[in-house]
């Protein structure tokens, strides 16, 4: 009877101990983004309208309406980048810049094979074939936000005057 408390209050401590140390080394283990407020709003907006664009064009598809999956296409293409990328381009790691542009590229193209070749199921095959990437990008990277919104290029170090 002793012996099994004693086990039972051993591996109730050694779990606690686990718990701890895994929280000391991160529970969530994917690269991080440093961003500040505004970065991370704009990089989640960009998101949210992928997710949207991409059911839409689901929607569209189960009408067999190749013109709308064009159209809800066409947003998401290279055109998306063009908004305030530049600000994101300096502190976004390569990888993480190819892959989205080439997300992008995905979806022109979509459009474009929608209008001239108007066959659902390969627009179906091009969709799913890229949202592996959607996949490959979620695991790999996650968006903090640093503490101070610091302006790009300032330090977190208050001046003194
Ligand atoms: C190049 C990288 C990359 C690609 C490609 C990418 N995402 Fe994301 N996405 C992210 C990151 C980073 C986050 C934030 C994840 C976190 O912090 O946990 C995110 C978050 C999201 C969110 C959550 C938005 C919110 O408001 O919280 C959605 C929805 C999303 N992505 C949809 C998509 C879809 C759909 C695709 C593909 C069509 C896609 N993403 C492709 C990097 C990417």
């Amino acid at each position: 009877m002793r012996e099994i408390n004693l086990k039972k209050i051993l591996a109730i401590a050694l779990s606690l101990i686990a718990t701890t140390t895994v929280a000391a080394n991160e529970v969530d283990k994917r690269r991080i983004l440093p961003f500040n407020e505004m970065q991370r709003d704009h990089v989640l907006t960009e998101m949210r309208a992928l997710l949207t664009g991409t059911q839409n064009i689901l929607d569209a598809l189960l009408r067999e309406d190749m013109i709308a999956v064009a159209r809800y296409a066409r947003p998401l293409g290279m055109g998306m980048t063009h908004k305030a990328e530049d600000h994101l381009k300096a502190i976004l790691p390569k990888e993480f810049m190819q892959l989205g542009m080439s997300v992008h590229k995905d979806f022109d193209q979509i459009a474009m094979d929608a209008e001239s070749l108007k066959d659902p199921k390969h627009t179906l095959r091009q969709l799913s074939e890229s949202m592996k990437k959607c996949n490959a990008c979620h695991a790999g990277y996650q968006i903090r936000v640093k503490e101070q919104s610091a302006q790009p290029g300032m330090h977190s170090s208050h001046h003194q005057h």
